[in-house]
């Protein structure tokens, strides 16, 4: 379907305020294909950072640049889900749906199960009924490297088993399993589609827009390192840095992730909205799906370079010239030693390149944060 004023692909961006949604949604903008429709409940973003994405989708086509649309929806509320859906029908529709909105820290999620399962889970039934009822037939669900628990094997390829060890990670590998049942289910009912979809599991995303007008920008303290480095460097946190184990198997004792720039993982969902966009009667992405297993995939966004937490602050040390002090604690619950993706399938059937470098995401981190001393509240 497309937008019956424009040709553009409408798609709908749950969770596109958030660090990775909006850049998700300015990368969608500026490709000229696609038009974002962002549902947010603002739980942990701000709706400032709509109006930026369209000053970035300014900047690169002009003054006519497709606008993204923001509806101020929680997931937990299927009858406004369905709603937006409704918006749409009679004007082309919605043609696919990137599904990013969650609670997302891993910590937290074994404080608040109940919270997870009903934003992560239930929310996420509640929009796939919807994408059903109104005939929206392709997805882009925002998985997470946190579904393969402690892997086997470094680098982790996709066909590692799924063994979560958080309440987050469950809910992810669960939402993994509901979409590709649904897949498998087929049209369900005559003149309907099968669901085709394409699951992408986040490595650890880091930096900022390039031109400042994006980045990071949770409500209250940072739960990630990286975040956190940045708002410390700009006076703006003031608490003892702390680093979580030292004892773990790896190089330094530190935990290893594996780091990629926000832009390349916001590149990634268009990549694979791009791969939806190719006929199922054209050889794509789904044509080694056999009929019964549904046309659903899964694929790993990183850089398949594993950076330890040491190796993390010297960058933003290096970046911001912050002399960064910190205190050595014990492990934090449900932090593994590595995740480190192989990101071979992704590069060979989708395109994706995680280009930049650790350089670049420090920088554009550091140059996001001295821009918004005190984000975007201010
Ligand atoms: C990185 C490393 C910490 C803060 C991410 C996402 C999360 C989920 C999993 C999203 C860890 C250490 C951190 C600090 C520290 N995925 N650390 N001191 O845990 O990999 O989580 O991936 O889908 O949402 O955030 O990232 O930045 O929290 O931690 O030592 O003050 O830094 O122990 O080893 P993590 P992180």
């Amino acid at each position: 379907q497309t937008n019956g004023s424009t040709n553009l692909k409408r798609v709908l961006v749950t969770g596109g305020l958030g660090y990775i949604g909006s850049h998700v949604v300015a990368s969608l903008l500026v490709t000229g294909r696609y038009l974002p429709i962002v549902v947010d409940n603002c739980h942990n973003a701000y709706p400032a950072a709509l109006e930026r994405c369209a000053e970035i989708a300014r900047d690169a086509l002009g003054p006519d640049a497709p606008q993204p649309i923001l509806h101020n929806v929680d997931l937990r509320d299927p009858s406004a889900i369905d709603d937006v859906f409704t918006k749409y029908d009679a004007d082309g529709g919605i043609w696919a749906v990137v599904h990013l909105a969650a609670l997302k820290a891993v910590g937290e999620s074994g404080e608040q199960p109940l919270a997870y399962y009903r934003v992560n889970v239930a929310g996420s039934i509640s929009l796939f009924e919807a994408m059903a009822k109104h005939n929206c037939n392709n997805l882009v669900f925002s998985s997470s490297a946190t579904v393969y628990g402690t892997p086997q094997t470094i680098p982790i390829p996709e066909t590692s088993p799924l063994m979560p060890e958080s309440c987050y990670g469950r809910t992810k590998a669960m939402v993994e399993e509901i979409i590709h049942d649904i897949c498998r289910a087929g049209p369900g009912a005559e003149g309907k589609e099968a669901l085709r979809a394409v699951s992408v599991r986040y490595f650890n995303p880091a930096g900022a827009h390039p031109s400042g007008k994006l980045g990071e920008e949770p409500r209250g303290k940072p739960g990630n390192l990286l975040p956190l480095l940045a708002q410390m460097a700009v006076g703006r946190e003031k608490s003892q840095l702390k680093v979580f184990g030292t004892d773990f198997p790896t190089p330094d004792g530190t935990c290893v992730r594996d780091y990629l720039h926000i832009m390349d993982l916001a590149g990634g969902h268009t990549l694979a909205l791009d791969a939806l966009a190719v006929p199922t009667s054209e050889n794509n992405i789904f044509s080694q799906c056999d009929a019964k297993d549904g046309q659903y995939r899964a694929f790993n966004l990183g850089k398949g370079k594993g950076m330890s937490v040491l190796n993390m602050i010297e960058a933003m040390r290096k970046a911001s010239g912050y002399d960064y002090q910190y205190e050595t604690v014990g492990r934090r619950r449900g932090d593994v030693p590595d995740l480190t993706a192989d990101p071979t399938l992704a590069e060979k059937e989708l395109g994706f390149v995680a280009k930049e470098d650790l350089e670049s995401m420090c920088r554009d981190l550091w140059n996001f944060q001295q821009q918004h001393p005190n984000g975007y509240s201010s």
